[in-house]
């Protein structure tokens, strides 16, 4: 048998500030342990909560604050390398994804990784790798944040930022159960926001609630005054889900000041959901948006990227090959 990497180059977070601070980082790999296996991670995503933590904000960071360097990131896409004992399902070589280490664990950004092996989804032939590592954390909050709401037929949705990582899915998830989707974006982006099946609302054209007429359902992707202005374009009695997390309570309390039934969520790695997931994209029903690639040593532009707020679908770093 080949010999393991005993060392993985990671890009870590050396001190909370500025995206100057991600600096790549040499580390010693173990062997997989029993019911591990170790993934050669070709690509991992980008997403809006790593450079928040990067920036010191939110409870990872503050669970993290002594325990710096950290290496963020939670989705990947790679092929297995090594497998520990008691691992019957999976072989080397084999194509995998995955939602790992979250929240306080992270380590995506990381050449190799060992892994639980029944945290791993293997990927369908069809399936590429970069949408493999777009999904796990994207898709699974769209997919809880619908199930929070209980989304069926015939509900009239409203998503705020529906071009997003999350939303761009969330999108497509709420249309495949019959919803009538809404979903604001820029005009930039009304084109996108259409294909996905939804009928675009541009939030620069005034307040959404003079837009459309009211709704079920509210998917809050961008939380604080934002999601709280779109509370208006909500039915008394509606149900909002409200995503980002440090303005989650502030959104809920207005929310039911108004009557609503509202709910904050952290998303919960779910394989299973994953699986679905996968199958849904090998069938085409289902579109995973990867706007942007980035060598893992140029993590620190993907960030400022995810911060701009202005990302359409996903952006990935490619880790392996960098
Ligand atoms: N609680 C959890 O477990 C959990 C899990 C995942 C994500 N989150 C949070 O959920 C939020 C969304 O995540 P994400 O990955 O989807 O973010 P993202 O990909 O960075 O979202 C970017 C999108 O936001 C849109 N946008 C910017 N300003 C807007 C506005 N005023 N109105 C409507 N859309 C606007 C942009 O569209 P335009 O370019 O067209 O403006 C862009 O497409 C983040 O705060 C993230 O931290 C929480």
């Amino acid at each position: 048998m080949a010999s393991l990497p005993a060392s993985t180059q990671q890009l870590a977070i050396t001190a909370f500030g500025e995206a100057n601070t991600l600096q790549i980082q040499t580390s010693a790999l173990s062997e997989p342990q029993d019911n591990q296996v170790m993934v050669a991670v070709d690509f991992s995503s980008v997403n809006p909560i790593d450079a928040k933590t990067r920036a010191g904000l939110g409870w990872a960071a503050a669970q993290n604050k002594e325990n710096l360097p950290w290496v963020p990131g939670y989705d990947i896409a790679g092929h297995v390398v090594a497998i520990g004992d008691n691992v019957t399902h999976l072989v080397v070589g084999e194509r995998v994804s995955g939602f790992i280490g979250f929240p306080l664990q992270a380590g995506a950004y990381s050449q190799y990784v060992n892994v639980e092996a029944a945290d791993l989804s293997i990927l369908p032939d069809n399936v590429s790798l970069q949408v493999a590592a777009s999904l796990p954390l994207a898709g699974q909050t769209a997919w809880q944040a619908l199930e929070k709401v209980k989304v069926k037929a015939s509900d009239r949705v409203l998503i705020l930022a529906g071009a997003g990582g999350v939303g761009h899915i969330a999108v497509q998830l709420a249309v495949a159960l019959q919803a009538t989707v809404f979903a604001t974006g820029s005009a930039d982006n009304k084109a996108f926001i259409e294909q996905l099946g939804a009928t675009a609302i541009d939030y620069r054209c005034g307040e959404i609630a003079n837009q459309i007429e009211p709704v079920d359902i509210l998917i809050d992707l961008m939380g604080g005054d934002v999601g709280m202005a779109a509370l208006m374009s909500v039915k008394s009695g509606g149900r909002v889900v409200t995503i980002p997390t440090m303005t989650a309570e502030q959104v809920c309390q207005q929310a039911q000041s108004l009557g609503l039934e509202a709910t904050g969520m952290l998303v919960s790695p779910t394989v299973e959901q994953n699986n679905t997931m996968l199958e849904m994209v090998a069938k085409g029903q289902l579109n995973v948006e990867v706007a942007a690639i980035y060598p893992l040593a140029d993590g620190d532009k993907a960030h400022q990227q995810i911060e701009s707020g202005r990302t359409r679908g996903k952006i990935l770093l490619a880790v392996n090959n960098a």
